[in-house]
């Protein structure tokens, strides 16, 4: 029979994402050596790890060469759009994530914009400059409010959404002439403010097939009630109802399938996850972004909810072959609260030791993901912003919150905090919250 081999599986990164890919790999029965770099502290405890940063592609193209790894698993974007999956498949390694050409969604958004206006795909109305003057016209004219985006990778703080017109040309001034984001702000993208409510989509694609995760909401603000500064994310939580049948209908109809048709056009093998960051308009539903990777923290939420073998699900897209008819989706639900240190998204102290609950106080149903943590010695200790996250499952939504928040209660370290209303959109929806 075929694929009775166990799979070498070599899974890039080192945060919650990649946490949370190990620990659904680690369910199957068709894993051989499972190995994840560079890693972190929590990772460490369920697999082997190797010392190679995700950036150093030729580091992890002769690991994965001289490990006899089947299928490599990149978390992260970074890596994609240096090209690490087109050295690895010509080296005969199957890998789930985008060659450079397709992880180009991502790495420009000025390509994205372009491909989305070419394709007919929903989404704001906009233009990318490189010379200040034509973008200053272009903002000074515009019948809406703008945000300004650096087209470039810039770590998910390359977005501006002005007050007024002054600011909006200040923010692109900034970037076009004061070099904020580096190369990455050398090209704009000025285009129309959405109103609506943001959802994320996850696709785990396969060239024209594809699995649609459930919708899933993250918290990007570090304050309660959405305030304060950006983050990477402090909680996410899934299915999300305010993506219904009809929104995730018209997703599918009028975003995915000119979306991949245009991938193709393009000559475009896509193979990995595409996530779809799509605003929720009276005129329907837009794409505000795309990522080709899973997002972090709602990969977090995702991977408890694929209950078929989610490492056969990868490696079939990673070799092409994708059969959609095998994959069975959770129906409950997934919350994740996100742990930081005091000071996050500023600056943050690293190297407190981290109080985790034994394992006979987890819960079934629940994970302690680690992100910004390493091991020393026999301990944990805080490494990054973004520590710890949370996550719980169960038959409801207000179930798995509760497991998280239990969780929470269970876990410490000095200066810890996190946000106690994750989900508060849909729990005031359901009259939980008011
Ligand atoms: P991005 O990096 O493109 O995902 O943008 C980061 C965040 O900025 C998004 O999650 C949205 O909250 C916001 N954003 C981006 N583009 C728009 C837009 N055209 N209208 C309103 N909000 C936007
Ligand atoms: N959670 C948003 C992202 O991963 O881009």
């Amino acid at each position: 029979m075929e694929n009775t081999k166990k799979l070498n599986v070599l899974v890039v990164g080192s945060g919650g994402r990649e946490h949370a890919i190990v620990k659904a790999v680690k369910k199957s029965p068709l894993l051989g050596r499972l190995v994840c770099t560079p890693a972190n502290g929590g990772i460490a405890r369920d697999c082997e790890t190797a010392a190679v940063s995700a950036e150093d592609i030729d580091g992890i193209v002769a690991l994965a060469k001289n490990g006899g790894f089947d299928l490599v698993i990149s978390g992260p974007e970074v890596p994609l759009s240096m090209g690490l999956a087109d050295k690895l498949r010509a080296e005969g390694i199957a890998v789930y994530g985008p060659n450079k050409d397709g992880a180009t969604l991502e790495a420009s958004k000025a390509f994205s914009k372009n491909f989305l206006k070419k394709y007919s795909v929903p989404t704001a109305a906009g233009e990318n400059f490189t010379d200040i003057a034509k973008a200053v016209e272009y903002i000074e004219k515009a019948p809406y409010d703008v945000v300004i985006k650096a087209s470039g990778l810039a770590a998910g703080k390359g977005v501006v959404i002005p007050e007024n017109k002054a600011e909006a040309i200040a923010a692109a001034r900034e970037m076009l002439e004061g070099g904020a984001f580096g190369d990455s702000g050398r090209e704009i993208v000025v285009e129309e403010k959405m109103d609506g409510e943001e959802a994320s989509i996850m696709l785990m694609v396969c060239g024209d097939k594809y699995i649609m995760l459930p919708a899933s909401q993250d918290h990007k603000r570090v304050g309660e009630g959405d305030t304060g500064l950006n983050t990477g994310g402090m909680g996410a939580y899934a299915p999300a109802a305010v993506a219904t049948k009809e929104v995730l209908d018209d997703v599918r109809k009028n975003i995915i399938a000119p979306t991949l048709a245009g991938l193709k056009t393009e000559g475009i093998d896509y193979r990995g996850t595409l996530y779809v960051g799509i605003m929720i308009t009276k005129t329907g539903a837009k794409v505000v972004e795309f990522n080709v990777r899973f997002g972090d923290p709602e990969c977090q939420v995702l991977m408890p909810l694929i209950e078929s073998d989610a490492l056969e699900l990868m490696n079939d897209i990673a070799n092409g072959k994708l059969d959609e008819s095998k994959v069975k989706i959770s129906d409950g639900f997934a919350a994740i609260v996100v742990m930081c240190a005091a000071g996050y998204p500023n600056k943050y102290a690293k190297g407190a030791k981290i109080s985790l609950p034994a394992d006979s106080e987890i819960p079934d149903g629940a994970w302690i993901i680690h992100a910004g943590t390493k091991a020393s010695g026999g301990d944990i200790l805080t490494a990054g912003g973004r520590v710890l996250g949370l996550v719980g499952t169960g038959a409801t939504l207000t179930h798995a919150l509760d497991k998280a928040y239990d969780l929470c209660k269970k876990t410490s370290f000095d200066g810890a905090f996190y946000r106690r209303d994750i989900a508060h959109r849909e729990l005031r929806r359901m009259g939980l919250l008011k």
